[in-house]
């Protein structure tokens, strides 16, 4: 019987299930689960949380990816060899836009691959779009649960600090290639930073397969460099929200 490595994994664990809600915090996992019908723990391995559960007796899969795009690859690489066909990143955000609120949800339409690990699945030329259907179940969830969100462009950064041009890192340097890019990315129009969505978008579709990304609003860096406890609570409470909505609706209309 197949069975995955890092996620820990077997065939016998996704038989028949097409379809993966992807947290960064392996934390979050048994809490989106828990929103489900028979949430069941599959698998724990380093950051790889893995729960199967229900929505009208129809199964689906919550991994965590852990964070960053090379975890992020793995855990798309080895859901897809399990036979997972739709992927959607239920992740968290700093917003870099002024209008965007913090609670508000993010649906990316595409994203800027300030990541190494979607280049070694396509060249630079090659686009990280999200799949149609899926940013389309997104936002009639967030009309449904009457949450303010935004579709557009996702910058994701390898890192956090130096990628995101953060100087409250240890060094307090941002080496000159990420100096100005904070401004150069607002004034084109992305909305959000974040660390995953490029990766993900990129191993899916250039594999055939089908992603997406919705991110709650934890900050927004125009105020803040800093998360509260009470913002990451609001974020994560109104992604998983939009999560569980967007699920009902691609159940129902995917094969
Ligand atoms: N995650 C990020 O990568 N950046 C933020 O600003 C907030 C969450």
């Amino acid at each position: 019987m197949k069975h995955v490595y890092h996620l820990d994994l077997n065939e016998k664990h996704v038989q028949g299930i097409k379809l993966v809600l992807l947290p960064g915090d392996p934390d979050r996992v048994p809490t989106i689960a828990d929103h489900f019908e028979n949430p069941i723990k599959l698998a724990h391995k380093r950051e790889y949380h893995t729960y199967k559960c229900s929505l009208d007796g129809r199964e689906f899969l919550v991994t965590s990816t852990g964070m960053g795009g090379p975890s992020t690859a793995t855990t798309v690489e080895e859901l897809a060899q399990l036979g997972i066909k739709y992927f959607l990143r239920v992740g968290t955000t700093g917003a870099i836009q002024e209008y965007i609120n913090v609670g508000d949800v993010i649906i990316s339409t595409g994203a800027v691959r300030l990541d190494g690990a979607s280049y070694h699945y396509a060249p630079r030329e090659y686009p990280a779009v999200a799949e149609y259907e899926l940013v389309d179940a997104a936002i009639h969830a967030c009309k449904k649960n009457e949450i303010a969100f935004h579709y557009g462009i996702t910058a994701s950064s390898d890192t956090f600090y130096q990628g995101q041009e953060r100087y409250d890192s240890y060094s307090k340097y941002v080496p000159r290639h990420f100096q100005g890019s904070f401004d150069e990315w607002k004034k084109l129009h992305v909305l959000n930073y974040e660390m995953e969505t490029a990766t993900l978008l990129v191993a899916a579709s250039s594999c055939g397969l089908k992603a997406g990304a919705i991110n709650g609003v934890v900050s927004n860096r125009n105020q803040s460099e800093h998360v509260s406890k009470n913002d990451l609570e609001l974020g994560e409470k109104n992604v998983i929200k939009v999560a569980i909505e967007t699920v009902r609706l691609l159940l129902y209309t995917t094969p």
